[in-house]
């Protein structure tokens, strides 16, 4: 377990991109509601070192109270609330630096990303709306690396998220760097963002996240709205492609490969710091009823693929039998052949998504 965290990387990495870059001559609006989307964008920007309260620094006690567990309400058990309180600072730091560090590693991969869509897309209102993602998500990347600072010091990427950082900026189209970027890689960040700012009471992270959720909505909007406006026009063929290329970034993000996955990483963590994760799971395991009493019923269950993620797709018509076929293999996996071929995938994309992302209201169930 203690090998499992990624190795110090080197401060720059190459990655080659090929891509057309598409000149549109045409500067009047062709899809309204992307263009709608843009005048909302340039109306809610913000400056991360202004906005934000950086002055009253991290409150440790309420930080190390309501730190997240890949959504496990750790803190609750009886366990934790008898640890020293040092050690619990410096779990709650180490691990959420952790967490903290893949958030903003995966910033930086949509920074790249929206400034390439703006050479990519064919429609003005496109290049206007990834300008200012591209925006956003600067912003995003100083907002997170300065809080880590005060926090901890950041960590390696972990290789899935690298993996797929690096194909949907490598890859040549501008539809399936939507499909890896503002589907999977943004619907992802969105959930677990919300579940973060709804559990901590860190004044200033929970003020961060909150703007940062505001922004990740509209990124999400974004390659729902383009990507709805494209897809009627493409052959089975070209569908079925976007939607292998989904399934790719979405089993790259939750593959649990021995020494990779997030758990694993996070244990490495906990033991650097001298806890040790048996005690962790033992506690877990004894305090079965406050661990599960803790977690939403249906909405924590669903977790970010299947209650964001998967309704996406199917918004988008990208969720057909045979792919979903291969989710049902992927959950297979991690819940045993028999529960996940009995899996109803039944949440479904919340209409207005800013609304949703700054409310407790779990995945949204049909
Ligand atoms: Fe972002
Ligand atoms: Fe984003």
């Amino acid at each position: 377990m203690s090998d499992a965290l990624p190795e110090k990387q080197p401060t720059t990495e190459h990655v080659r991109v090929s891509m057309d870059a598409i000149y549109n001559w045409n500067y009047g609006s062709e899809i309204d509601s992307i263009r709608t989307l843009y005048a909302n964008a340039l109306d809610r920007q913000w400056i991360a070192l202004k906005d934000l309260n950086w002055d009253r620094g991290i409150d440790r006690k309420l930080f190390s109270r309501t730190f997240s567990v890949a959504g496990i309400p750790l803190q609750h058990t009886q366990w934790w609330k008898r640890l020293d309180p040092d050690l619990k600072w410096r779990v709650a730091s180490k691990t959420s630096a952790f967490l903290l560090s893949n958030f903003l590693h995966g910033e930086q991969g949509a920074l790249m990303v929206a400034s390439e869509m703006v050479a990519a897309v064919p429609h003005m209102d496109g290049k206007f709306y990834a300008a200012t993602q591209t925006m956003d998500e600067a912003r995003h990347v100083e907002a997170f690396a300065a809080y880590i600072n005060l926090l901890d010091e950041v960590q390696p990427i972990m290789p899935s998220l690298k993996e797929i950082l690096d194909k949907t900026i490598g890859c040549e189209s501008w539809m399936h760097k939507a499909v890896g970027m503002q589907v999977v890689v943004e619907g992802l960040a969105l959930y677990t963002f919300r579940d973060m700012r709804n559990t901590t009471e860190e004044p200033l992270l929970k003020e961060m996240l909150t703007y940062i959720s505001r922004d990740e909505a509209r990124h999400c909007a974004y390659g729902v709205k383009y990507l709805g406006f494209i897809i009627s026009t493409l052959s089975d063929e070209e569908k079925a492609d976007l939607e292998d290329f989904a399934f790719e970034a979405a089993r790259l993000l939750i593959a649990s490969r021995a020494g990779n996955s997030a758990r694993d990483s996070m244990f490495a963590v906990w033991q650097s710091v001298g806890l040790d994760p048996m005690d962790a799971i033992n506690a877990i395991r004894d305090e079965q009823e406050v661990v599960t009493r803790d977690v939403p019923p249906e909405g924590g269950a669903a977790g970010p693929i299947r209650g964001f993620v998967i309704p996406t797709l199917q918004a988008l018509g990208l969720f057909s039998e045979r792919i979903e076929g291969h989710f049902r293999q992927l959950f297979s996996i991690n819940m045993g052949e028999e529960r996940a071929q009995a899996l109803e995938f039944a949440w479904e994309l919340p209409e207005n998504l800013e609304e949703w992302v700054l409310s407790s209201e779990s995945a949204i169930r049909r």
